[in-house]
């Protein structure tokens, strides 16, 4: 039979200390302090240690159908949590698929990748509609990556491989909110300037 209620699973723990911070103006005030001082700090620390757990044999019976949801090559996504403080979000991202360059209304963003390999992007905010190269490179089972709306808010993810990763909104999206796609339309140097696109209902992750 199917236990509903394990309470000790690390996907339950990280929607209990999610919660926690949404729920704490302050804890939320000092995980963005964390994230923007190289994500370092007691929080994220316990997010990467949520992380470094095998989330997704937690899943089950999921495993049998993984093939599934790579099949269409098209990503797909369930939802774990929905409320208004709160969202977490799987994503199933067959190889080469992508998330284009997006930014985020939400105040903290957590990407945890749970299987597979992937190539990130993230952009700073810089004068004169100009964004500065935030972080770039690989991301593997047990990364995480955290996203303020001033670090890394505007970002991009390609599946290198068949890839999960679970994203923690924080706090969640509203019914109304849009979300921003962006094109490169210059670069110099470590700099970009970009073109906005907005997207009707948010589609990115
Ligand atoms: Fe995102």
């Amino acid at each position: 039979m199917i236990d509903c209620h394990n309470q000790d699973s690390a996907l339950n723990k990280i929607v209990k200390v999610s919660l926690s911070v949404v729920s704490e103006p302050t804890l939320l005030e000092e995980i963005i302090q964390e994230i923007e001082d190289k994500s370092s700090g007691p929080i994220c620390s316990m997010f990467k240690a949520l992380f470094k757990k095998n989330i997704l044999t937690e899943f089950g019976m999921l495993n049998d159908f993984l093939a599934c949801f790579f099949a269409t090559k098209r990503i797909s996504e369930i939802t774990i949590y929905d409320a208004s403080n709160l969202g977490v979000k799987c994503f199933f991202m067959p190889k080469n698929t992508m998330f284009p360059l997006h930014d985020h209304p939400n105040k903290v963003i957590c990407t945890g990748v749970l299987y597979g390999k992937l190539k990130y992007l993230s952009l700073n905010k810089e004068e004169g509609g100009w964004y500065e190269m935030g972080k770039k490179g690989m991301a593997k089972v047990s990364d995480v990556l955290f996203s303020t709306q001033e670090i890394r808010n505007i970002h991009s993810l390609l599946a290198i491989e068949d890839s999960i990763i679970l994203d923690i909104f924080m706090p969640n999206y509203a019914d109304d909110d849009d979300s921003n796609s962006f094109k490169i339309i210059k670069k110099r140097k470590r700099s970009f300037k970009l073109e906005k696109y907005t997207v009707p209902k948010h589609k990115a992750n």
